[in-house]
């Protein structure tokens, strides 16, 4: 369950949701030595060279003195990417473990005062001495935990498009970084960014950066796809229309009363509460991996047979599931997102939902209520089979 807002919280270094959000979040840097006291990771360099072989993963290797400054190397690697890598240098970067690894996964908890559906993924970083992907500045907000070893973290200037950039083809390495502070950290450490501000960080020995990345759409896409959105639902014959408009004094002219129509026009089909919530809840739930959900057919006989021999089932770390209140005609009843779709539910399952949505753990105990509802246990069953929910023990 979350805290309360005034909690102090350790990953926060002793200060609470409501202080972090209000001082520190989309604002300025701060630095939590051990938010995560005697952290050991759950995984090694090897382990994440490993998961760089994999052709689902997306991973890349930075090398400041490759055959070019800063050579960027696209997974899938292999053996012989590693053997022939030099000893200082170059960092191996992996995206979205935590769609692969539970453990890895399992440090989100700790990010539960922030929305689960603002988080992107967790990316991990394995650097040697040396390594680094050069000064630059990302357009979201970042958890950087230490996870292993140590690397000294600088902080600059707040950057923009309009920021000077190094020639290079796919990295966007600042051309200049005004420094004005800088840390090492060590296991267990966190350093939180805001958008936009330049950093830089450098391996001092071998080690491994969690980075916990926030989705957050730019107003473009937002806007864009908003629009596509909700151009979907208008027919043909809905036009730009000026019934009843007062006669042109001078043809040629395009008059204020004109544009106020197409003003109307736009705000009549755009500020519409249902279409913003059901296209936000979708577009933020978008899965990264939509591959990776793989379902299983389950009747509900067979289900409640699974769950009275001790199955358990979880969220797939792929699905991402959020839920919020809609007004319908005549009643509020409740939306559920399951990886970029929608489904209207009624009010009385909203505890189904939030169960869900956490659910770490979903067994015949928490299960039993909803099993003799028929909405709560054909949504259980379709869940199992897009993939969402996935039995793990039996
Ligand atoms: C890294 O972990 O090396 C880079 C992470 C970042 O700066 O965004
Ligand atoms: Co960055």
């Amino acid at each position: 369950m979350s805290n309360p807002l005034n909690t102090p919280l350790e990953i926060l270094g002793g200060i609470s949701a409501e202080v972090f959000l209000r001082d520190y979040w989309q604002k300025k840097p701060l630095l939590i030595r051990q938010a995560i006291a005697n952290f050991e990771s759950p995984l090694e360099g090897n382990d994440l060279a490993g998961l760089s072989l994999e052709e689902m993963v997306e991973s890349r290797i930075v090398l400041e003195h490759g055959e070019t400054p800063w050579q960027l190397k696209h997974g899938p690697f292999d053996d012989d990417t590693y053997s022939s890598l030099p000893e200082r240098d170059w960092t191996l970067l992996v995206q979205a473990v935590d769609q692969f690894s539970p453990e890895v996964a399992e440090v989100l908890e700790h990010f539960q005062f922030l929305p689960n559906w603002r988080i992107d993924d967790v990316m991990i970083s394995f650097a040697v001495p040396g390594g680094s992907v050069g000064p630059h500045y990302d357009n979201y907000d970042v958890f950087l935990l230490q996870a292993e070893g140590q690397r000294t973290w600088k902080v600059g200037q707040m950057c923009n498009s309009e920021s000077p950039l190094l020639a290079h083809p796919d990295l966007r390495i600042l051309d200049g970084f005004e420094q004005t502070d800088e840390w090492v950290l060590e296991p267990g450490d966190m350093l939180y960014l805001p958008p936009r501000l330049a950093h830089w960080g450098i391996a001092q020995t071998e080690c491994m950066t969690w980075s916990i990345g926030f989705r957050a759409p730019s107003t473009a896409e937002v806007v864009t796809h908003y629009a596509d959105f909700v151009a979907r639902f208008l027919p043909d014959e809905e036009r730009y229309t000026d019934a009843n408009m007062s006669p042109v004094s001078n043809p040629n002219y395009i008059r204020p009363e004109d544009i106020q129509r197409l003003r109307a026009l736009i705000s009549e089909q755009l500020d519409d509460d249902r279409m913003l919530l059901t296209w936000f809840g979708q577009h933020m739930t978008e899965p990264r991996y939509p591959d990776l959900l793989v379902g299983s057919d389950l009747s509900l006989e067979q289900l409640k047979e699974t769950l009275d021999n001790g199955a358990v089932f979880t969220r797939n770390p792929t699905a991402r599931l959020a839920w919020s209140h809609i007004q319908l005609d005549t009643e509020q009843a409740a939306v559920f997102f399951v990886s970029g779709n929608s489904r209207i539910i009624s009010e009385h399952l909203v505890v189904l939902l939030d169960l869900l949505c956490s659910a770490d753990a979903l067994y015949s105990g928490n299960l039993q209520p909803w099993l003799n509802d028929a909405e709560a246990s054909t949504l259980l069953c379709e869940l199992i089979k897009q993939g969402s929910l996935e039995c793990i023990d039996e």
